[in-house]
């Protein structure tokens, strides 16, 4: 083996089952992206714009959807299924515009959660930047100001499904003059970060019994969690949504439309999990045998997969700026970097998130130590050490004239950008956007000035 193939797989790189497909090093080892034959070098693209650095790949995202609709439309084809499968994007995973553009051009729909989501859609309809026939859903409570624009939208001809989430919204729903979606709290457990065994989303199927006949009600939602991470998870809640949506069906003749919701894992510690196609076999099996069981016509297929689509569609990179020993501990060094995980890479503390961290420069280094990662913000929990384990990375003697190493920690399109925030005022990563060999600045490095503006200095 050579030694860039030696350590392309130790770092797991060019692995499309851990979505790292378009990561390679070059003979420098220095981290490169491919995009068909452009290729990215991540290491000079630091030395240009500084860190740290975001990059978020629209081009990834194109792929993943395109490789998403094949799979389900291969399936229900091979399974004779009498349905559609139709993708809605959940805009709270990443509302960027280089995020939910490409969703869009490659023929995907969208599921908001708030008003000012909404408000993002009806400037796009606006625009007439739209096929008229994209559809929306709506989740979330309904806030006056959100009932009012989703029937704005639906009179502006969008198609647009809000979906009760609560009792209290029969009430205020109930008389939208276009389709209507119910959330069903499938009350299952499973094994994912959060027990959503008791959960404040979504109707008992009690409650949705108890309301008989609902008028226009088109589809049933659920959605139990985030980065599930046992296939029999993914298929338990849709098991009791069935039992519930054929027994509804037959009080609903309007009712043809099955939402699976989000929740299919990014495998953030490089361990595959389960392959999507797998799951989307079982899905679909799953949904066809309750129907043909109780001869009820096979309804379309949304899913709302977010992570799945996004999170492998953006790296962010730190330099490390200084380093410390640790005495008695599994790992043997501080690395100190120029950001903050805190701040940028939110669900590190808020979840305690993993991540898959690569070097950026020098990743064909013969000597490695055993690291924990420090943020630069003043807080003791402003770090990342790999759940009390280590993150192995190249040790600093190795490093030539001075030069710093840069680490990029994979996968960070997900969820973050919303909750980043601004702890000990430091200023966000610099974001560039690559696609088509063009590299854009989507986002400045900001200025004492602008934060300062931020809490009204
Ligand atoms: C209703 C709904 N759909 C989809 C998602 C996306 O989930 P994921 O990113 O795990 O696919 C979420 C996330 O919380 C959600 O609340």
């Amino acid at each position: 083996m050579t030694k860039l193939k030696f350590y392309r797989n130790f770092w797991k790189l060019n692995r499309p089952e851990i979505n790292t497909d378009y990561y390679d090093l070059n003979k420098d080892g220095q981290l490169v992206v491919n995009e068909g034959n452009y290729q990215y070098n991540l290491y000079e693209l630091t030395k240009k714009f500084g860190t740290p650095l975001e990059i978020a790949f629209p081009f990834v995202i194109e792929k993943r959807l395109r490789e998403l609709m094949l799979l389900f439309n291969r399936w229900l084809k091979n399974y004779h299924y009498k349905g559609k499968f139709i993708y809605h994007y959940p805009m709270k995973v990443n509302q960027n515009k280089e995020f939910v553009l490409p969703i869009i051009s490659e023929g995907g729909n969208l599921e908001v959660t708030s008003a000012n989501e909404l408000w993002l859609v009806k400037r796009l309809w606006e625009q007439g930047q739209f096929n008229t026939k994209i559809r929306v859903i709506c989740n979330g409570p309904k806030t006056n100001q959100y009932l009012s624009l989703i029937s704005e939208l639906r009179d502006k001809g969008l198609q647009i499904t809000p979906i009760i989430e609560s009792l209290d919204e029969i009430t205020s729903i109930g008389g939208f003059r276009g389709e209507l979606g119910i959330r069903l709290d499938p009350d299952v457990k499973i094994r994912a970060h959060w027990d959503k065994r008791v959960t404040r989303f979504g109707l008992s199927a009690a409650e949705i019994f108890s309301l008989g006949r609902v008028r226009n009600l088109k589809l049933l939602h659920y959605h139990t969690s985030t980065q599930i991470e046992y296939q029999e998870d993914m298929i338990k809640p849709l098991k009791k949504a069935m039992e519930v949506y054929v027994k509804l069906r037959k009080t609903n003749s309007s009712l043809d439309m099955i939402d699976i919701g989000g929740g299919f894992p990014v495998p953030h510690e490089k361990i595959p999990l389960f392959s999507a196609e797998s799951v989307i076999k079982r899905v679909i099996r799953t949904i066809q045998k309750a129907c043909d069981r109780a001869e009820v016509p096979h309804p379309d297929i949304l899913c709302e997969w977010g992570s799945y689509l996004v999170a492998p569609a953006q790296t962010t990179i730190y330099s490390i700026i200084s380093e410390k020993t640790i005495a008695h501990a599994t790992a043997k060094k501080w690395y100190i970097i120029d950001g903050s995980f805190m701040n940028d890479l939110k669900d590190t503390w808020a979840i305690h998130q993993k991540w898959h961290v690569v070097p950026v420069n020098y990743a064909s280094s013969l000597k490695m130590t055993r690291t924990w990662l420090a943020g630069l913000s003043c807080d003791s929990d402003d770090k990342y050490a790999n759940g009390g384990k280590y993150i192995l990375l190249p040790r600093s003697e190795e490093l030539e004239n001075g030069e710093r190493l840069r680490i990029a920690v994979l996968d960070t399109g997900a969820y973050q950008d919303a909750l980043a925030s601004h702890h000990c005022l430091l200023s966000s990563p610099t974001k560039i956007i690559i696609q088509n060999g063009v590299i854009t600045v989507a986002r400045k490095r900001e200025t004492p000035e602008e934060v300062g503006r931020e809490f009204g200095w």
